[in-house]
């Protein structure tokens, strides 16, 4: 079986997309990591692609509209021939035609247990929300903001002694570990998005 060619989409230190290149350097991973796009110059994630020997874009979106940036985005994916997307710290939200396009074929991780705890500043708001548990998700994405029906999710305590920057780094150990596994069931076939659901073999 062809491995799926996958685009990683960064805006920062790329450490979920060193996770999924390091996933995929197995020659079995039914995935292929073939460009790493980010809309911010120089940052790590992009070093981490150049040292995997990975195509890399930078495609950013200042002074352009919602769809003209997406169109950008496509375009490079289509000259890349990919069939996968993978968003990982990708800070910028996609236009409804992008996620339709891209509908079922198209991740993203969130850094906490989806449906709590959308958008920004996740941590404080698990910690002011006082939950004991919060983990991550990684879920299809549809246009509505952290809101597509979810793959995967891990689940980690959250200590009285918590900050943020602490409950975020054990949180960070399981999106490394359940992001791979995502993209190997979508690349295996294994879930598919069907009627807006998550639908698993
Ligand atoms: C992760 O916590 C991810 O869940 C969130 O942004 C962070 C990106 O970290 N969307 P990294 O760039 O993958 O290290």
């Amino acid at each position: 079986m062809s491995r799926a060619r996958t685009a990683v989409l960064i805006s920062g230190r790329g450490s979920n997309l060193q996770a999924l290149i390091d996933a995929a350097a197995d020659p079995k991973f039914p995935a292929q990591i073939v460009l790493v796009i980010s809309n911010i110059e120089g940052v790590y994630g992009l070093e981490r692609a150049r040292q995997a020997g990975i195509a890399t874009a930078v495609i950013s979106h200042k002074g352009l509209s919602r769809e003209d940036f997406d169109a950008k985005i496509d375009a490079a994916l289509e000259a890349a021939d990919v069939r996968l997307v993978c968003l990982a710290g990708f800070m910028r939200i996609l236009s409804d035609g992008f996620a339709r396009k891209w509908a079922g074929r198209l991740l993203n991780i969130h850094p906490s247990l989806l449906p709590a705890f959308r958008g920004v500043h996740v941590h404080e708001q698990a910690l002011e929300a006082g939950v004991k548990f919060s983990g991550c998700t990684v879920h299809f994405v549809v246009p509505e903001l952290d809101a597509g029906p979810i793959v995967e999710q891990a689940v980690v305590p959250v200590l009285a002694n918590d900050t943020p920057d602490t409950l975020a780094a054990r949180v960070l150990e399981q999106e490394h570990r359940i992001y791979p596994e995502a993209l190997r069931l979508l690349a295996e076939g294994k879930v598919k998005l069907q009627g807006g659901r998550a639908v698993f073999a």
